[in-house]
């Protein structure tokens, strides 16, 4: 039994342990960015937040552990139309799977592409309200799609990355400044998840996919540590050795060895271009990249001098109003990029248009809202990173058009529909019913896929090489095209793969309007219909009701258990073997696109940005449905 002195003395230590532990970590002003555009706008003198030393908190989220390259599982997935199953090879360039998959049902599909892991550091705050945390973690998600869809496995990190990183209690009792601090927890966390590319969730990539600065990141060769001229602390990238060894010299940095002497000349420096560490750390310490318009920084900078609306909305009782906005005006930047790489507008491949209006219905919504004028508090502003855009207006909104077959340019975004043959077969020839006899006599093989490709490839060619190009197209990065399938793809599915969210509401008149009186916000209206195939009789709507009931036909007879039918489907099949490949390749495709990203969704629910987190996500897009 140690002396009462110790058991005292051991009670006051331990309810001190306590008291931080359930309280957790001193809140930080980690988005400096949104905090500070307030500040610097409205309140100018708001006290910063104090600084406890901290301890873990037992409540947060897990620490991210650091990535480990992650193997390519064969897969399936349960679907309507039967089990969908795919392995992955490099010899997917063989126009017919079962070749090599030995199963009629497994898909043969590319390697997935390797994602190379990005980072943005983020640290809800304590005390926050709930509007002001769910329009933050918004913000987020909207970060994590956008590099999603270029390519990257965005990874959102926070204090618990930091806290085991070997340096954290060192950093930890030097009781800095609120801001230098969360600068170096963001680049501990960093550190721990051994170098790579650092972000502020405020900067995004808004280019095209081939664009050198974004093609540079994902070859993950970053030897030198290094930060981009113009983006402040935008972005860093340095591989571990890189990081580890900058965070060394800054534990020697002359400036810390007296913190009392220096402490104003520390606060400081988080002000500075780049950021509190690259200011202590000596320039030579960190190069400085100047070729890179690829990527858009909305700094505090930026957002008060170019994006007035936004800043003037980000006081601090309409911050979460202002976030939003701030939201609304990213996604609408990442979808004028969109229409500006397609300067042709959107294409809709639609083969034997006679009677296949409701197959491509889901086409032409997607489509529609593809060139339909991004929402936004600024329409006429442009991206920090392309300040000479062109902004998107009812005038020159992007055009859409239905094509008789594919149109093979990258001028153009086309979306197509690959049909199960049953389903061609039984709108093209205008049969309820299909039956072997019929098919002898009357259809003609691989109808959709030799129409498709009838002009960009040409007389002479076998159904094989024009299955080899169309999986080619289905494939392809960066993907020009995107080919829907009997498998349903959600409006979730679409904002991943485009990186941005696509307009859910449209103003009511035929020129843009506000959702609401008091709203800073400005929808446009929805582009109509595109004119259909010249040359093509508009059918009649009585028309467009029997090709609807068909087309429910065709699906039923395709996912039907019925033996009967399903040799019916079978002998389908057997006659398009190259329609079929296509349409195979096509959902698997598609089904693992989305499983690895749902996967990715599941692994992230419990950080910031999450979709689950950004729970408000219906939310927002509410706010602006009419
Ligand atoms: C996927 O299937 C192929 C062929 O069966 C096999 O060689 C490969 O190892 C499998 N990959 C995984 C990760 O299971
Ligand atoms: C820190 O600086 C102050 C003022 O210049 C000085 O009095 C003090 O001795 C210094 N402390 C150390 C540990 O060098
Ligand atoms: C907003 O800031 C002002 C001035 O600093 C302060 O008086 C007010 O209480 C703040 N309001 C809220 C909701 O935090
Ligand atoms: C598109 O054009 C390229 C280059 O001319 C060609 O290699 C490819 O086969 C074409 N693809 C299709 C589907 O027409
Ligand atoms: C397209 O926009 C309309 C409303 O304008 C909406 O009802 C529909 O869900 C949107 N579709 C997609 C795929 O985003």
């Amino acid at each position: 039994m140690p002396p009462p002195r110790f058991q005292a003395l051991l009670l006051v230590a331990l309810v001190a342990i306590l008291t931080l532990a359930l309280n957790g970590p001193p809140s930080t002003a980690d988005l400096p960015t949104y905090e500070s555009v307030a500040e610097a706008v409205k309140n100018p003198h708001l006290p910063d937040v104090g600084s406890l030393p901290a301890v873990p908190n037992p409540f947060g989220p897990a620490a991210h552990k650091p990535p480990n390259p992650a193997a390519q599982p064969n897969s399936t997935v349960a679907s309507a139309y039967g089990k969908l199953a795919w392995l992955t090879d490099f010899k997917w360039r063989n126009p017919f799977s079962s070749s090599i998959t030995l199963d009629e049902n497994t898909a043969l599909l590319p390697p997935l592409r390797e994602r190379p892991p990005i980072y943005t550091y983020y640290n809800a705050r304590k005390k926050q309200a709930k509007e002001v945390a769910e329009a933050e973690n918004r913000l987020v998600l909207a970060w994590r799609r956008a590099w999603w869809a270029q390519g990257f496995r965005p990874v959102v990190l926070s204090r618990k990355e930091a806290e085991h990183h070997p340096h954290y209690q060192l950093f930890q009792r030097m009781e800095l400044d609120s801001k230098v601090e969360v600068d170096m927890m963001r680049w501990l966390a960093w550190a721990n998840m051994r170098g790579g590319i650092l972000a502020n969730s405020l900067a995004l990539p808004m280019a095209e996919y081939e664009n050198p600065m974004l093609a540079f990141l994902r070859r993950q060769e970053y030897p030198q540590l290094s930060r981009v001229e113009g983006l402040d602390s935008g972005i860093f990238f340095g591989d571990q050795a890189a990081v580890e060894g900058a965070l060394k010299k800054l534990v020697n940095c002359p400036l810390l060895k007296n913190m009392t002497a220096n402490k104003d000349k520390i606060a400081a420096t988080a002000a500075k271009d780049g950021g509190a560490v690259v200011n202590l750390l000596a320039p030579a310490d960190i190069a400085k990249d100047t070729n890179a318009n690829g990527i858009a920084y909305y700094s505090t900078a930026v957002i008060t001098s170019s994006y007035k609306t936004v800043a003037d909305t980000l006081t601090n009782t309409t911050q979460a109003e202002g976030l939003d906005l701030l939201s609304s005006l990213v996604n609408s930047h990442l979808h004028l990029t969109f229409q500006e790489l397609h300067p042709e507008g959107l294409a809709i491949a639609q083969p034997l248009p006679e009677h296949t209006t409701s197959l491509i219905e889901p086409s032409i919504d997607i489509a529609r809202n593809l060139t339909q004028c991004p929402a936004s508090p600024m329409p006429k502003s442009c991206p920090p990173n392309r300040p000479k855009c062109v902004p998107c207006s009812t005038k020159n909104s992007p055009k859409l058009q239905l094509f008789p077959e594919f149109v093979n340019t990258t001028k153009f975004f086309t979306v197509g529909t690959v049909p199960h043959p049953y389903t061609i077969n039984s709108l093209h020839y205008t049969r309820n019913n299909l039956d072997v006899s019929f098919l002898r006599n009357n259809a003609k093989r691989d109808l959709w896929l030799n129409t498709l490709t009838q002009k960009s490839i040409g007389t002479g060619h076998s159904e094989s090489y024009r299955l080899l190009q169309f999986k080619e197209l289905v494939a392809a990065n960066p993907a020009h095209s995107l080919w829907l399938t009997a498998e349903r793809t959600s409006k979730d599915d679409l904002d991943w793969i485009f990186g941005f969210e696509l307009p859910t509401a449209a103003s009511k008149t035929r020129e843009p309007t506000s959702p609401s009186e008091k709203s800073e916000l400005i929808v446009f209206p929805r582009p109509a219909f595109p004119e259909p195939v010249k040359g093509i009789e508009v059918p009649d709507s009585i028309w467009t009701e029997k090709e609807k009931g068909r087309l429910n036909k065709a699906r039923d007879a395709i996912k039907s258990k019925d033996r009967f039918t399903q040799g019916i489907v079978d002998a389908v099949e057997q006659w398009n073997l190259a329609d079929t490949e296509a349409w195979k390749f096509a959902r698997a495709y598609s089904a693992r696109r989305r499983v690895e990203r749902k996967k990715w969704e599941e692994e992230e629910g419990k950080y910031a940005g999450s979709e689950k987190k950004a729970s408000g996500k219906g939310r927002w897009t509410d706010r602006f449905v009419l």
